[in-house]
């Protein structure tokens, strides 16, 4: 079966689904984006996907290419046509088609709209969660809005390819007074010796997550004790469980951080814990 992507209006094959050479996405990363999970064809945590996008998108003053009522429903197509149970749905905002000058088109240029999903693999996520991934910690060179959710991901990637180059699944990425902000394309978490959840408090400083906002939740539901504030590497190298969230693998158990093991080198109790309790409280439309 063809993949159909969702581009400006059509729902296109992927082979013939392009934009334009002058898109400002292609031209200056102008633009944002989201990566919702779909479970059982439905859409994971929805309205806080929007809530974000709002924000990224105003924070940038790029306009909603469609009605927001809309969305919704193109969402959803795209899903229904690509047959998707579980995978995650990808859109993308930019500022539109412009010949390329760096400051804004004028208004009157419509922003793009590009939609694609594809299918996870759940068993193979299971397992890495059952396993526990490792991490390498590296310093964060990423400029000063990493609040919002913005296509322009090329410190993200290099230290991605860094970390896979080490032999690790994700980055750490420290800001210049040793804390930890957040992975490349995760959240970052600790458990210190007492039991408490440490993560970084909102700011410019990290992106926030969807599911960073889920867990928060679910620990408040499920009574586990939680402080929002920054913690350094030397503290995550010496926590009882140290794991990572983001919207694909909800959490993600980390076993060592670079090649220091955490804990006793296994997923810990209180990660899966949170991560089932993620479950009870997560909204599925
Ligand atoms: N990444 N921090 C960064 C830098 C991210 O890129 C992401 C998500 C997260 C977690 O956010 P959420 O819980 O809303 O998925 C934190 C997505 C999945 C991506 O870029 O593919």
């Amino acid at each position: 079966m063809s993949r159909i992507a969702y581009v400006n209006g059509l729902y296109r094959p992927y082979a013939e689904a392009s934009i334009h050479i002058d898109d400002r996405g292609y031209q200056f990363a102008d633009g944002i984006y989201e990566v919702c999970g779909v479970r059982e064809g439905k859409l994971m945590d929805e309205a806080l996907h929007y809530t974000r996008m709002k924000r990224s998108l105003g924070e940038l003053r790029i306009a909603m290419p469609v009605a927001q009522t809309a969305l919704p429903h193109i969402l959803r197509e795209v899903i229904r046509r690509n047959r998707i149970r579980d995978g995650i749905v990808y859109f993308q905002i930019t500022r539109g088609v412009a010949p390329r000058d760096h400051a804004f088109p004028p208004a009157s240029v419509p922003s793009s709209l590009v939609i694609t999903a594809k299918r996870l693999n759940v068993a193979r996520m299971q397992k890495a969660v059952t396993r526990g991934v490792t991490i390498v910690t590296m310093p964060d060179i990423r400029w000063g809005r990493r609040d919002i959710k913005s296509i322009s991901l090329l410190p993200n990637i290099m230290a991605k390819q860094a970390a896979r180059e080490a032999g690790a699944y994700e980055a750490w990425l420290v800001d210049p007074d040793g804390y930890v902000t957040e992975g490349s394309s995760t959240n970052a978490w600790i458990i210190d010796s007492e039991g408490r959840i440490i993560t970084r408090p909102l700011g410019n400083d990290i992106l926030s997550g969807v599911t960073r906002l889920v867990l928060l939740q679910a620990a408040k539901a499920e009574g586990l004790d939680v402080i929002e504030r920054p913690f350094t590497v030397e503290e995550a190298l010496s926590a009882r469980e140290a794991f990572i969230s983001a919207s694909t693998a909800i959490i993600m158990p980390v076993t060592s951080i670079d090649g220091v093991t955490i804990g006793n080198g296994e997923p810990g109790s209180i990660s899966l814990r949170l991560r089932a309790a993620y479950e009870k409280v997560m909204e599925l439309t």
